[in-house]
């Protein structure tokens, strides 16, 4: 099967653009008109992963970021201890896995050697074991119990962006899915499918960004480094966007849980350097607005990623702001990654480097 760029100039561009679509793919068939979601991969094991434990998720690079991304609705949703942990550490430390554990591997291509590790760990164990897979019949896929698809085709780009946002929408239908009988949870799960419904049209709009990235990336991309800072359910999207930056750019770029801006960053905050924050109307709202003012206070001067509902008011006079539209909690972190999917690709493209091929990186890493 050939995969063809068409009007992009790179895969990575065109995976960015494909995913208005991809994430249609990826709720295709699962999310029913009755606002049910059903996961035909889990199903015959709903009954065990209901009466777990603990969920542990392993995986390794942006995939993990995926996992941290949807770590909170799952603790919320289940009701369980969740657990995000990168594959190398996790068997590093020769974690602790028990019989009433459901572990989930999350890997784009399910070949990642560290995450394949992971899982064989795991199972002897008696751990019951889930794959979240972008490749169908991939080793990860075969050797665990069960598993979701993501169904985001093929992903060419060495750097990640249409699976991750993918990943997000399936461990979301996941986490729906462990919770479909909790009468209390009602409203909020119905609150979330319908942000599902409505997701397509968002990242549209979102794309629409693109010639505004673009100039901010023209202002930046000679820059030495760049810091993205966020918390809550933004937070993932500070370490992978940053992720992107440092695999496409080669640029020094740190993703800040803005909760520990006191704690260490700060030191580093003055007028030259570059700072990305992002700031939306959520429950850590206050907390994120408290940590520009400390930015500003040191004589900062960020970039802001907000949701359209954040009053300019509130941005203390910042005038660069790209401005998402704003969805449930749980997606908007799908909202505000594609705006670093962007930057990293333009500072690398005006950088004149390989966007599809960065140097000293490999799709699929199957070595450990
Ligand atoms: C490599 C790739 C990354 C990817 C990571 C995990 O490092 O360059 O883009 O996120 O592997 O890959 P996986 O296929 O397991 O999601």
């Amino acid at each position: 099967q050939e995969i063809m760029k068409g009007s992009f100039s790179t895969f990575m561009q065109k995976e960015i653009f494909e995913q208005p679509d991809s994430v249609v793919n990826t709720m295709r068939g699962r999310v029913l008109p009755n606002g049910q979601v059903v996961l035909g991969g889990i199903t015959d094991y709903l009954p065990d992963i209901k009466r777990c434990r603990r969920l542990i998720l392993v995986a390794c690079g942006t995939s993990y970021h995926s996992a941290i991304a949807c770590r909170q609705i799952l603790e919320e949703l289940s009701e369980l201890p969740v657990v995000v942990e990168l594959a190398s550490d996790f068997l590093d430390r020769q974690t602790p896995i028990f019989r009433d554990d459901v572990c989930m591997f999350v890997s784009q291509s399910g070949e990642t050697a560290d995450t394949l590790m992971a899982l064989r760990y795991c199972k002897p164990h008696g751990a019951l074991t889930i794959g979240i897979t972008n490749t169908v019949g991939s080793s990860i896929c075969r050797e665990s119990h069960c598993g979701v698809h993501i169904n985001a085709g093929p992903e060419i780009g060495v750097a990640s962006t249409k699976a991750y946002t993918s990943q997000i929408v399936a461990l979301l239908m996941f986490a729906l899915t462990l919770s479909d009988d909790r009468i209390s949870m009602q409203s909020r799960r119905n609150h979330v499918v319908q942000a599902l419904r409505e997701l397509p049209e968002m990242i549209r709009r979102v794309l629409q960004l693109d010639s505004q990235v673009s100039s901010i990336a023209d202002q930046i991309y000679k820059e030495k480094s760049l810091l993205v800072m966020g918390r809550g359910f933004n937070f993932a999207t500070c370490l992978e966007g940053a992720l992107k930056i440092k695999e496409l750019s080669y640029m020094h770029c740190e993703g800040i849980m803005s909760g520990e801006l006191k704690h260490g960053p700060l030191a580093m905050v003055d007028e030259h350097l570059k700072i990305c924050m992002v700031i939306c109307q959520d429950e850590v709202y206050k907390k994120s607005l408290n940590a520009l003012q400390q930015v500003v206070a040191r004589s900062g001067v960020p970039m802001i990623i907000a949701d359209e509902s954040v009053p300019l008011s509130d941005l203390a006079g910042m005038k660069q702001v790209l401005r998402v539209p704003r969805t449930v909690d749980c997606l908007q972190s799908i909202l505000t990654v594609i705006p670093l999917q962007l930057l990293a690709f333009h500072i690398a493209e005006k950088n004149g480097f390989n966007v599809d091929r960065p140097r000293n990186l490999a799709k699929s890493v199957t070595v450990e």
